[in-house]
């Protein structure tokens, strides 16, 4: 036996009991006649007591050549400590050791296990598994794995099924590029990792599981961000016999009991939005709705005068920022060359003092009269001791500047309270998006998502305005879910797939084995998937999905700990059928 206790679990009412501990040392303090050891495991830490009268010589002279990280053992009696540390649950006992066994000697460690540590994030990812031995990384994993818990609880009673799904399957197209598998028995064929396991769920549907669901890996080969990964997991569910207002139901109670269970939030209805509304009011489709600062659309009031810049831009759009009026000089300058930044490109500020005797004070005085501006405040809801800030141009950039500037801003006030949380369900997507580089529409959500009966007359004429029965559940700024009602006849994902540019052929080619599907019987569906890292970092007050993830990537999509990617030997690529032309 390795061990009787854990280190996390003695208490005074286990004083004068023989224990046997194991773990790694923490931190050794030798005082010459004592010497005190930390002693870590996941549990927690114990404080052993090397004791020049009390120890056999033989153990002290051993507890003298421990390091940090050395793998212990020690049996002794349980203690109570002198001097007791109120912060830890086993702070008023300490073991007195009788043996010692060092099971594993360790190297100095490349930065130190602690809460607060000197390493850089480069050398904690190349060491990934010290990291783990450090509470926050460890805390992260233990708390991804309550949510998981509490996933699977929820949905199992709801009656939904866990299935598992191919990782080896043909590529389908969802937007991302895929990340593909050569194979060795069919030569010069190749299989992709799945983006999302989407046609296998709705062939469950098909195969009449009713209610499913999966915490699966997707692999998805697109550009990282703080909550990217090329490697992801969804909680990816689909129900039969639905339509959208039942899954909103469903997956609106499911995320209502994760944060009463996991934060203790009690949050009531979940409002909703269309995309439209979204757009316009908070030029964004995953609005943090924590906060105001809404858009005022200033084209009436702010075009027709002599401002150019103004009167050439398709929006003019304001917000109000709280407080913002007694900014200085220094301050506005600073923010206006934020929005001008290459990664915002707007082309300038307009600004907007609302000062407290009712006066305004703009940087276009010279264009506008206080009456124009009192207009401006009235659109934009600023108060007296507001700041409004004016971006103008094209509808979809100057929507996206104005966002991340909203998004900045509250960020600097303070306003994005991690420990707040306002879900939004954003509702009827459009179903065609044009992509300015093929020059085409694609599905905005994927070529599966079945459009508003209503709007189909518009597929020929207006593609561009067909809403779709898609959906996206929005948690404080971040999409923590989408999902959609899916075609389930052949007919309509024929013309789905020709609206896609797909030929017939291409379309049997690629989905033929759905559309043959649907004529056995496909029953109304539809499902949501949620993406589990960002759902787990955000109820844990982040937004940074790495820290819940035990081996992440790094933004490269390099894994720097087992170092790959990698090439492989030429014998390798032989089996493969592959020649690389490098
Ligand atoms: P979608 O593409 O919207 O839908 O993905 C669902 C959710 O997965 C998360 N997500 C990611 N998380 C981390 N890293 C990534 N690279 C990444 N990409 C997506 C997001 C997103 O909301 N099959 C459909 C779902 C459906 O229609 O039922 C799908 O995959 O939180």
């Amino acid at each position: 036996m390795y061990r009787s206790h854990s280190c996390g679990e003695l208490d005074t009412s286990n004083i004068n009991k023989e224990v046997t501990l194991a773990g790694w040392v923490q931190k050794t303090r030798d005082k010459g006649f004592m010497i005190w050891v930390d002693l870590r495991d996941r549990y927690g830490i114990t404080q052993l007591i090397f004791d020049e009268e009390r120890t056999p010589k033989d153990v002290v002279e051993i507890a003298k050549t421990l390091g940090r990280e050395f793998v212990i053992q020690v049996k002794g009696t349980v203690i109570e400590r002198e001097s007791k540390n109120p912060k830890i649950p086993t702070g008023e006992i300490e073991i007195l050791v009788k043996e010692l066994t060092i099971l594993n000697e360790a190297m100095v460690p490349p930065f130190t296990i602690e809460d607060e540590t000197d390493g850089g994030e480069d050398i904690r990812m190349k060491y990934r598994y010290l990291d783990i031995r450090r509470n926050p990384v460890k805390n992260s994993l233990l708390f991804r794995h309550q949510v998981a818990m509490q996933v699977r609880n929820y949905l199992s009673n709801k009656g939904f099924v866990e299935v598992e799904t191919p990782y080896l399957i043909k590529s389908t197209p969802e937007g991302a590029r895929d990340f593909v598998v050569p194979s060795r028995m069919n030569e010069g064929q190749f299989y992709a990792l799945p983006q999302s396991p989407q046609t296998f769920k709705q062939l469950l549907m098909v195969g009449g599981m009713d209610k499913y669901f999966q915490i699966v890996k997707c692999f998805r080969d697109e550009d990282l961000r703080a909550d990217r990964q090329p490697e992801f997991t969804q909680i990816d569910c689909e129900m039969a016999f639905v339509e959208q207002e039942d899954i909103l139901h469903i997956f609106e109670g499911f995320t209502r009991h994760l944060l009463k269970e996991i934060k203790g939030a009690e949050i009531g209805d979940f409002p909703r939005m269309t995309y439209d509304e979204a757009m316009k009011t908070y030029g964004n489709d995953k609005p943090d709705i924590r906060f105001g600062m809404k858009f005022g659309e200033l084209n009436e009031v702010a075009q027709h005068k002599d401002f150019k810049v103004f009167n050439d831009a398709e929006l003019v759009v304001g917000i109000a920022v709280p407080g913002g009026a007694s900014y200085t000089r220094k301050e506005i300058d600073k923010l206006v060359d934020w929005v001008k930044r290459p990664q915002i490109g707007a082309l300038g500020m307009v600004y907007v003092k609302c000062n407290e005797d009712g006066t305004y004070k703009s940087s276009v005085d010279k264009f506008y009269n206080q009456d124009d501006l009192a207009k401006w405040a009235e659109v934009t809801g600023a108060k007296a001791g507001d700041l409004i800030c004016v971006l103008s141009g094209q509808i979809n950039k100057v929507r996206a500047q104005l966002s991340a500037l909203r998004m900045e801003l509250a960020e600097r006030l303070g306003l994005r309270n991690p420990e707040e949380f306002a879900p939004l369900w954003v509702v009827d997507f459009p179903l065609l998006e044009w992509d300015e580089e093929t020059e085409r529409y694609h599905a905005m959500h994927h070529p599966f998502t079945s459009p508003k009966p209503e709007d189909i007359p518009l597929l020929d004429t207006k593609p561009g305005d067909v809403r779709a029965n898609a959906y996206d559940l929005v948690l404080n700024g971040n999409e923590i879910g989408g999902g959609s009602i899916r075609i389930h006849d052949k007919e309509t994902q024929a013309l789905m797939f020709d609206h896609l540019g797909f030929t017939p052929k291409e379309a049997k080619e690629q989905f033929g084995f759905l559309m043959d599907a649907f004529q056995y019987g496909a029953p109304p569906h539809g499902g949501i998937a949620f993406g589990f890292d960002r759902l787990v970092a955000i109820l844990g007050g982040q937004e940074t999905i790495r820290d819940f993830i035990a081996f992440p990537k790094n933004n490269s999509g390099r894994d720097v700990m087992i170092d790959a990617p990698a090439t492989i030997d030429n014998q390798q690529l032989k089996e493969l059928s592959i020649k690389l032309d490098l």
